[in-house]
């Protein structure tokens, strides 16, 4: 920032001619003063001019940029580090530097809003990002600009860490910010630092701290539970602190992902509009909090539920927070979540770039009552139905207290020898055979009251030493903050790949929230029970890094009862999520929509299921749109729905890599129509495969007009194909009919979807 001090200009100029007006005039005296004030005309010069240079030399400016945007920051005269810009990047970075002349960002009263990491306990006043007590039991802190540093990981990919430290006390803080460039992505973390004697006390440590400046911000966010997953609501955002957080320990989401939109100016719409795409890469409580400021500015500031989770940091020792991950663009919600769909599927889900397995499980065929002839049938089943792959789900394990239904065997991970005589290998055995890969269902966070697990280690389990115990579905979550029990949880997977190599795919399920949080074992070794909620999380992922040490490519499914346990930190580990445990398909349409803002279709796993009242076809339709499994009794399917889910599984492997790792655009938006359409459009432009869904059935409800297509190539042609009939229906669309892309992008298509169509899958493919 460049600031002309005007006090000193003035001041050096009354210094200059202040002579005159005191002394005689005789023209020795005139000669001198004349010699003097050159003198002092030339130092005055060189005093506000270095002093000036020194000052603007003094400013730091820091751009974090992105192909398309720019996070910039700055420090101010005091050394402390301010946003001074977040939106679409400059085409000259020096110009950056003169923003905050026109720009009141500042208030005397709180400190600064726009702080790039705001301290708490001096001059700051408003909501910290981090917030410390030291090991003297004082709670100021204060973090001032030292130094950054880029590193380069390729061209795409660099990262710039910033270090602030606080000039009385020895704490430092590193923020960083990894760049994605050609996906508009950051991801943003911090790690916080101390030299002090003693342990001092996190309080609140957040992960980022972001500043906007717009006319008016929109945030939409999700709520939900069990079978009610992603129910959106937008709002406008006004003076004060909204916050979107998290209690749950375990299972996290269940009543709120830690994914949002933010609009800036007005709501964006799919094609238009400021939006940003915010998440938190951490499987345990969240908070972010929306703080629109005295100036109508937003703060926002993004971590770790610091709710009863005050955390020690030890002498010499860094605390990692989680990384926030957001884009931006100025081209509305298909731009952004594209943009994240291509950094997830390259840079962050496992294998995101690679295939995935079509499967049939049998929870909903059989729950826990099944046998090994039935689950031999069941084999044969799939391999009639045409999937890859058998996945056995709850109930095979346990034999003290057996696991017939959900009360019981948690946590005794042998086989039931009742239901399996012959063991999990033989059952793989017996898959194979049949022509078909098998996979397994386990909980290993989990365990029931009523098991020899519990029996044997009672102080493994999170719980009140002194209160009764509190359930959900008659299950208590492990203490992942004790080594035992990460070891234990990890030789539950390791044993069932060492005896059984041939194990293809895991289903990793956890059904509780945390009540009663308490750490037997925290208590043992000495430390603080406010670490339950943090180590619980750092335990797993020790546990995930270990079995994919080991195990790096098998799949995994991330379930947790449905309640879309999901995040892009345990996405390094999982394959794919389960979005929700209601598959009716017509909720799963808005479920699958919102998800798709910030998760690839590679990794929503879509069982077509016996729930709702819609047909087979509508059914297998929606979940098409992800990752298609089965969950069905195959041998109740008559003649025609058999050849019909045959028919409709080949289909879906001839069109998956399009769905899995092409660009999604959402087109009609089943919240505000009678119907639903979204397309995906490989990425050469050659090939795309548009889905439509009715959700309003009211008399004459349908697509009337064409809708506008996107993403396709204007000067090529394409043909369209209705995919994915019912035996002996026909289709309704004229099929000898060539349309440019300029034509379906100007005037759109119609796939002519009805209370008689009510949905209908097209694929679109170039004319050679
Ligand atoms: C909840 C999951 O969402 C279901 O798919 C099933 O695996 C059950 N748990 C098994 O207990």
């Amino acid at each position: 920032m460049l600031k002309i001090n005007l006090g000193s200009i003035i001041q050096s100029i009354l210094w200059v001619i202040d002579p005159f007006f005191y002394t005689k005039k005789s023209p020795a005296v005139i000669h001198s003063i004349m010699f003097l004030r050159k003198i002092k005309i030339i130092a005055a010069f060189m005093f506000v001019t270095t002093g000036f240079h020194a000052f603007s030399q003094n400013m730091v400016t820091i751009p974090i940029e992105t192909r398309e945007n720019a996070l910039v920051m700055q420090t101010d005269k005091d050394n402390h580090l301010a946003i001074i810009y977040f939106g679409r990047k400059l085409s000259l970075a020096a110009e950056y530097q003169s923003i905050p002349i026109q720009t009141r960002q500042q208030d005397g009263n709180s400190g600064i809003y726009n702080s790039a990491y705001t301290p708490s306990g001096t001059w700051n006043v408003s909501e910290p990002a981090l917030q410390v007590t030291h090991a003297d039991g004082n709670k100021s802190l204060d973090l001032v600009y030292i130094s950054h540093k880029t590193s380069k990981e390729n061209d795409n990919v660099s990262t710039i860490s910033i270090l602030l430290k606080d000039p009385v006390y020895p704490v430092e803080v590193t923020l960083f910010y990894k760049i994605y460039s050609n996906e508009n992505v950051i991801e943003q973390w911090s790690v916080i630092h101390s030299e002090e004697k003693s342990a001092l006390t996190l309080q609140k440590y957040a992960s980022a701290n972001l500043y906007f400046i717009a006319k008016d911000y929109y945030l939409t966010h999700y709520n939900g539970t069990w079978a009610r997953e992603m129910q959106p609501e937008e709002e406008q955002l006004t003076a004060g602190i909204r916050v979107l957080d998290s209690k749950l320990g375990t299972r996290a989401n269940l009543f709120q992902p830690p994914s949002f939109l933010l609009s800036f100016d007005k709501p964006a719409t799919e094609t238009e509009g400021k939006v940003l795409l915010g998440t938190l890469a951490w499987s345990g409580n969240f908070r972010t909090d929306f703080e629109v400021d005295s100036y109508h500015n937003l703060r926002l500031i993004s971590g770790i539920n610091n709710y009863a989770s005050e955390y020690p940091l030890a002498s010499k020792q860094d605390f990692k927070t989680p990384s926030f991950i957001y884009t931006y663009s100025e081209n509305g919600k298909g731009d952004a979540s594209r943009n994240l769909h291509n950094w997830a599927r390259k840079y962050r889900i496992l294998d995101g770039e690679g295939s995935r397995l079509t499967l049939l499980n049998n929870w909903e065929a059989t729950y826990f009552d099944f046998n090994e002839e039935k689950l031999s049938a069941l084999f044969k089943d799939g391999k009639k139905l045409g999937v890859d792959l058998f996945l056995l789900d709850d109930g095979w394990f346990a034999n003290k207290y057996p696991r017939n239904d959900d009360h019981a065997g948690l946590g005794d991970w042998q086989e039931n020898i009742k239901k399996l005589p012959n063991g999990i290998g033989h059952l793989v055995k017996e898959a194979t055979s049949a022509g078909i890969k098998f996979g397994i269902w386990v909980e290993p966070e989990m365990v029931n009251p009523k098991s020899e697990l519990y029996e044997k280690h009672p102080d493994w389990v999170i719980k009140q030493p002194a209160r009764p115990e509190h359930y959900m579905r008659n299950q208590l979550p492990l203490d992942l903050s004790n080594p035992e029990v990460q070891t234990f949880v990890f030789g539950v997977l390791d044993k069932l790949f060492t005896e059984n190599p041939n194990i293809a795919y895991i289903k990793w399920d956890c059904n509780a929230i945390t009540f009663n949080a308490y750490s037997a074992y925290l208590e043992k070794s000495k430390q603080k029970q406010s670490q339950l909620y943090v180590d619980y999380v750092r335990g797993l992922y020790k546990v995930l890094e270990k079995l994919r040490a080991k195990y790096p490519k098998i799949p995994m499914m991330l379930c947790s009862g449905g309640g879309g346990r999901v995040d892009y930190e345990a996405l390094k580990y999982f394959t794919e999520f389960w979005p929700s445990d209601n598959t009716d398909p017509m909720e799963r349409i808005f479920m699958q929509w919102e998800y798709s803002y910030f998760f690839p279709a590679l990794a929503q796993s879509n069982h077509v299921t016996d729930w709702g009242k819609q047909p087979l076809k509508f059914r297998t339709d929606v979940a098409m749109m992800g990752k298609l499994g089965y969950d069905i009794v195959v041998s109740h399917l008559n003649e025609k729905d058999l050849k019909f889910s045959q028919q409709a599984v080949y289909t879906y492997n001839s069109i998956k890599d399009v769905i899995w790792h092409g660009d999604l655009f959402r087109l009609v938006d089943p919240k505000k129509n009678d119907y639903a359409a979204l397309m995906f459009n490989s990425k050469d432009k050659k090939r795309a495969v548009l889905f439509s869904y009715l959700v309003n059935n009211r008399y004459a409800s349908g697509s009337d007009v064409p809708f506008k297509l996107q993403g396709l190539d204007p000067v090529k042609k394409y043909k369209v194909k209705e995919l994915n009939l019912y035996p002996d229906s026909k289709t309704s669309i004229k099929e000898d009919q060539t349309y440019s892309g300029d034509y379906l992008m100007t005037i759109g298509f119609n796939p002519v979807v009805s209370t008689r169509r009510t949905s209908v899958i097209v694929e679109i493919t170039t004319v050679d």
